[in-house]
């Protein structure tokens, strides 16, 4: 029998695509999103994507978090098996300016999700965590034993609730938590019909050279050429979505695992790519200029960040299949049939119509 899992955020850019693979490997998946930074058009897409034979086995609620008695009708009027929690708002620099909001969603939201699982003797949990926990790492690749720190409000979310997750465990050994922490997702599903769609300014790299190359911006701007680089500009680790969806599976996989305690694993590709190398990846794939603008360094940001990913492929046997060309041409396949996200005009339709 398939096993009903609950997913927080699911409407969003990760939630979606680990929705879809969720459903495609046999489960039952009850989806909760407040739609505040996602959009209820994604879920239909993703039962489109599924098919009809798996479509039925998602159902939508648009929800809170911070609405215990909406929860509470969630939970009673189903037994999950685990919960993937991907729900919480993401934008760094939004978080310095709105502390108290990210505290409050993000925080205040994960301790309601936790009481009313314990209430529900529902203890297993994959929790969204960033590489952003690792701060500013004095040396590469990060791996999970590394000190941890956070450098504005969002990340001090992540760190919290990774926190309060291992006291949880302490608390009660029942429990079975996998803390993923994702380094820079990017690319889209390979039909182009869910991605990333960012409400307002992008604050991360490719939905911005995205919109450049869909001609909603007119250049990006590359924050820093003079990092000890191989050509100056940032370093980071890109991750398909698609390879993290798989990864949010071989975590729900995990969880059956008499061994597992409270555990943390790192979801990256273990190879470092620049920002210039990025763009580059990106024109060929779209075959569009990206017209760049070269620009001080971004206060708060680190030189190189990439992942050490031994531990996932031992314990989870997850390794990232996709590189930068299927991240960019995947990417600029959902950019070029949604120039608009989830707004754009044949968004609403059904896009069995677009295949
Ligand atoms: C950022 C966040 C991090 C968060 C992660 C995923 C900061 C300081 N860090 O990480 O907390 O977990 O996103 O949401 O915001 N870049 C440009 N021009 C742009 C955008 C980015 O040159 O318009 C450069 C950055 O300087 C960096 C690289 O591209 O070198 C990647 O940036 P980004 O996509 O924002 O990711 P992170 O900085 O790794």
């Amino acid at each position: 029998m398939a096993r009903n899992i609950l997913v927080t955020g699911g409407a969003g850019y990760i939630g979606s695509h680990t929705v879809l693979q969720l459903l495609l490997g046999g489960y039952r998946v009850v989806v909760i999103d407040n739609l505040d930074n996602s959009c209820d058009i994604a879920i239909k897409r993703v039962q489109e994507l599924a098919g009809p034979e798996y479509a039925s086995n998602l159902s939508f609620h648009k929800i809170d978090l911070r609405d215990k008695t909406a929860l509470g009708k969630i939970f009673a009027s189903t037994k999950f098996d685990a919960v993937i929690h991907f729900a919480g708002l993401k934008a760094v620099g939004e978080s310095v300016a709105k502390p108290l909001l990210y505290h409050d969603n993000n925080l205040i939201g994960t301790i309601n999700l936790l009481e009313i699982m314990v209430a529900n003797e529902c203890k297993k949990l994959v929790f969204s965590s960033s590489a952003t926990v690792y701060g500013w790492p004095k040396e590469v690749p990060c791996t999970e034993e590394f000190p941890l720190s956070a450098a504005n409000p969002y990340g001090r979310t992540k760190l919290f609730i990774e926190e309060i997750c291992r006291d949880v465990y302490l608390s009660d050994s029942e429990w079975k938590i996998i803390l993923l922490r994702y380094f820079n997702p990017v690319g889209a599903h390979p039909s182009g019909y869910i991605g990333e769609d960012p409400h307002g300014t992008p604050n991360n790299l490719m939905p911005f050279i995205q919109q450049v190359a869909v001609g909603r911006r007119s250049a990006l701007t590359v924050f820093g050429s003079d990092y000890a680089t191989s050509d100056g500009t940032g370093v980071r680790d890109f991750v398909h979505v698609m390879d993290l969806a798989d990864g949010h599976i071989a975590a729900l996989c995990k969880l059956s695992d008499p061994s597992v305690g409270c555990e943390v694993y790192n979801l990256g590709t273990g190879k470092g790519t620049t920002v210039l190398e990025m763009v580059a990846a990106f024109e060929k794939a779209s075959g569009k200029k990206i017209p760049l603008v070269m620009a001080g360094r971004r206060p708060g940001d680190a030189e190189v960040v990439y992942a050490s990913t031994a531990k996932a492929e031992r314990e989870l046997k997850w390794k990232a299949k996709y590189g930068i060309d299927e991240m960019s041409r995947d990417q600029w396949n959902w950019a070029s049939k949604n120039p608009y996200g989830y707004g754009s005009p044949k968004s609403g339709a059904s896009l069995i119509a677009h295949i």
